[in-house]
């Protein structure tokens, strides 16, 4: 089998068996993207214990390549600062995919979860900054 092929397994897998689907009864952060072109949709929640990401889970639907790696992503996330989202790149998500070889509408689709994840990361951080800043102006 070839490593495109490994991967390609992979991806299924977590389609089919996708790790942290579900929703969160209480969150800190969470953002929900569409792609309009599809209908595919996925919405990304999480909470915060000391600056990293606790509980994240993801909930949507669509095809394999967008839900795989938002499910990817909810793995490579958990335990991690959720500063960690500012060099998250989408390099980082096509190399977790196996580099695989995408047209553009498929790039859409591999990028869906990062999407999701960085908006809400950059509203709880945001917020955060609020709490911390607000009261001393
Ligand atoms: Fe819609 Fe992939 S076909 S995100």
């Amino acid at each position: 089998m070839s490593s495109a092929e490994i991967y390609k397994e992979i991806i299924l897998d977590y389609y089919r068996h996708p790790r942290n689907y579900g929703k969160l009864e209480k969150t800190d952060g969470s953002a929900r993207e569409t792609n309009p072109l599809c209908g595919d949709d996925v919405e990304i929640q999480f909470s915060v214990a000391d600056g990293k990401f606790g509980e994240i889970r993801y909930s949507g639907k669509g095809c394999a390549i967008s839900q795989a790696s938002t499910s990817m992503l909810t793995e490579l996330a958990k335990g991690k600062q959720v500063e960690w989202v500012k060099e998250l790149s989408k390099e980082d998500v096509f190399k977790m995919l196996g580099n695989p070889e995408l047209g553009p509408a498929r790039v859409k689709c591999a990028l869906l979860g990062m999407k999701a994840l960085k908006v809400a990361a950059y509203g709880y951080l945001g917020s955060k900054f609020e709490e911390n800043n607000g009261s001393d102006s």
